[in-house]
């Protein structure tokens, strides 16, 4: 037996199935972002509805922020690693999301919130993804949970360092865990030409998206920083390797259980069916989300 815990060998990792490089657009009150999971994707990267990753230097891209809006049917999640934003819910919860920090909210049965920038300038950067809810969920009490960075469990290996927001890595158990989805979110930071390797169910959908360097895969692709690649679901595949390139990488890596049920959504309300969306539409003019 020697001393340094050998990293677990994945015999069968996932391959890059296609590149994304997501798309510039504006939310909320004039926020400058990227979608880079959008719509067209849902039902490939079932259960995640929506990734945005921003990042900017610039005041005029984030001060207006996001004010009062709704959601109904899932979970919001929003990971800043730079920047302050404050958040408020109509369900009387309020909080201070800073560098390094998580917010994860169910919206459940239905939530009006705001989030907005507690800065002037500086630097604002992160993501926020969306987490689809099972039909059962969908009408539950809305929930949420800031975690702050000193909360999130961190795993340090040979030229890596790995923050698990949710799920589990080589022993570690994440800040979140979630029954019907499984989902893994891990932040991974690697040194130059370092490697990393995960543990990923064949059955769930994952992608990544880098952020910093970039990331080489045993076939020779090359995923550069702001792209997201989706990795291949191949049959009997146990996880996926990342490896970073000479400039080092980091990158989020995000999977989870697909729900298999069909995904109707309007705006900012993600449910089943046609007719459950125009519910939210009326419960929401009808005031019954505040
Ligand atoms: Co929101």
């Amino acid at each position: 037996m020697t001393a340094a815990t050998p990293v677990t060998s994945l015999r069968t990792p996932r391959q890059v199935e296609r590149l994304v490089q997501g798309r510039a657009t504006s939310d909320g009150a004039g926020v400058k972002l990227t979608r880079v999971l959008t719509q067209d994707l849902q039902r490939r990267l079932d259960p995640f509805l929506m990734l945005d990753a921003f990042g900017t230097d610039q005041a005029e891209d984030y001060i207006a922020g996001f004010p009062d809006h709704p959601h109904r049917g899932f979970e919001t999640v929003t990971y800043m690693l730079e920047g302050q934003m404050r958040h408020r819910d109509s369900a009387g919860h309020e909080g201070l999301l800073g560098p390094g920090g998580v917010q994860w909210m169910t919206a459940g049965r239905g939530v009006i919130h705001s989030e907005l920038p507690e800065q002037q300038e500086g630097r604002m950067e992160g993501f926020q993804l969306w987490l689809n809810l099972p039909g059962r969920d969908k009408m539950r009490d809305p929930w949420y949970r800031d975690i702050a960075s000193a909360e999130i469990p961190e795993l340090t290996l040979p030229g890596a360092t790995v923050r698990v927001i949710a799920g589990e890595s080589h022993g570690v158990s994440g800040a979140m865990q979630r029954e019907a989805t499984q989902p893994i979110y891990l932040d991974v930071h690697l040194d130059p030409g370092a490697s990393f390797e995960q543990a990923l169910p064949a059955t769930h959908n994952a992608f990544l998206y880098v952020y910093r360097g970039a990331l080489r895969f045993d076939t020779g692709c090359l995923v550069p920083s702001g792209r997201m690649a989706i990795l291949a679901n191949t049959p009997g595949s146990d996880g996926a390797r990342l490896t970073a390139s000479d400039d080092g990488a980091r990158a989020i890596l995000i999977a989870g259980q697909p729900l298999a049920e069909p995904i109707a959504q309007y705006g900012p309300f993600v449910m089943n069916t046609e007719g459950e969306l125009l519910q939210a539409v009326r419960d929401f003019q009808a005031g019954k989300f505040a």
